[in-house]
């Protein structure tokens, strides 16, 4: 997570054959944006859109907003030319679907090599079939290039044979193994879609739900569900005042010769004071990303 120093609270999809969506994203608060070539493009669209998808990179005036691009999968038969093409273009990132062994990402990094990508271009990993969970460990220390996940819900949901409920129950095993994988490689983590794009309270749910497991933001459809997204994700004050109160608690205390602080009736040691500081890192990397032009 340090390592990133990029806040991932709102990541956005968007049909890579639509242009006034792409040319829409220029002005919308997502911190990242997924430019998707699979399941949002239709199969007679996909050489289309990922012509518009490149152009779209290269022209830039995308600003603060990350840029990621869904290949299809290599075994498919867009796959490969998707990735030559974007890999040609250079975005932030390639978000490989359904990805299920080292192997898998071992093949977009020999591509990504083999072509000249730019060495900023990172990789991500679509984590959303039953065997790519439980090689959640494998993936994510698979190469120096991969960045982060994306949990793909739906196909998880779909392949389980288990239902949508509102607690996610079903899939809570799923979402952990990812968030315990990611965070023992340093990886981004960023949770699934909320399909009820109209729904806001919902949603808030949901992101609280994800941002207490530890993810760093949810990826979304549509630009209807930004606000609530950024809101929950982002630090409140009352969490950066109690962060600010901590932190000097427990220089004080050290200035005492004791390695521990209380406030609020709680224990601050050392690790929480880690937590508190990397809230501060967290509200500040929101700050200045949202302190840059649109
Ligand atoms: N990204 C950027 N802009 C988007 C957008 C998105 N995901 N979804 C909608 N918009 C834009 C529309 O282009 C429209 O812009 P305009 O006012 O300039 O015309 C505006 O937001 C309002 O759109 P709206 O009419 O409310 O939505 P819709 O009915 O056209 O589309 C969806 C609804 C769900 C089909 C659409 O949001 C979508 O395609 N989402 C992405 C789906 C996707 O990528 N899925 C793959 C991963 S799960
Ligand atoms: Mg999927």
């Amino acid at each position: 997570m340090e390592k990133n120093a990029h806040p991932y609270r709102s990541v956005l999809y968007m049909p890579g054959s639509k242009e006034r969506a792409l040319e829409k994203a220029k002005t919308l608060a997502a911190d990242a944006l997924i430019l998707d070539l699979e399941d949002a493009v239709a199969p007679s669209e996909k050489p289309a859109a990922r012509e518009l998808v490149a152009k779209a990179v290269e022209a830039g005036g995308y600003g603060r907003r990350k840029l990621i691009v869904r290949v299809n999968g290599l075994d498919t038969e867009w796959g490969v030319a998707d990735l030559s093409r974007a890999a040609k273009a250079g975005p932030d990132a390639i978000l490989l679907p359904k990805v299920e062994s080292a192997a898998d990402i071992h093949r977009v990094t020999d591509h990504l090599a083999d072509h000249g990508a730019p060495a900023s271009t990172r990789v991500w990993a679509m984590m959303e079939t039953p065997r790519g969970i439980l090689n959640a460990a494998e993936i994510a220390a698979a190469h120096p290039l991969l960045e982060g996940f994306v949990l793909g819900t739906n196909d998880l949901v779909k392949d389980l044979g288990a239902a949508h409920t509102p607690d996610r129950t079903p899939i809570l095993t799923s979402l952990s193994l990812c968030l315990l994988a990611a965070r023992a490689e340093g990886l981004v983590c960023v949770d699934g879609v909320y399909n009820a794009f109209k729904d806001d309270e919902g949603l808030r749910e949901q992101c609280i739900q994800g941002r207490d497991m530890g993810f760093d933001g949810k990826t979304l459809i549509h630009p209807a569900q930004l606000a609530v997204t950024n809101e929950t994700f982002a630090p409140s004050e009352d969490d950066l005042a109690l962060a600010k109160e901590q932190v000097s608690a427990f220089e004080e205390a050290e200035k005492r010769g004791e390695g521990v602080a209380v406030v609020n009736g709680k224990i601050v040691e050392n690790l929480h004071v880690v937590t508190a500081r990397r809230l501060l890192a967290r509200a500040e990397a929101i700050a200045a990303l949202e302190a840059e032009a649109v």
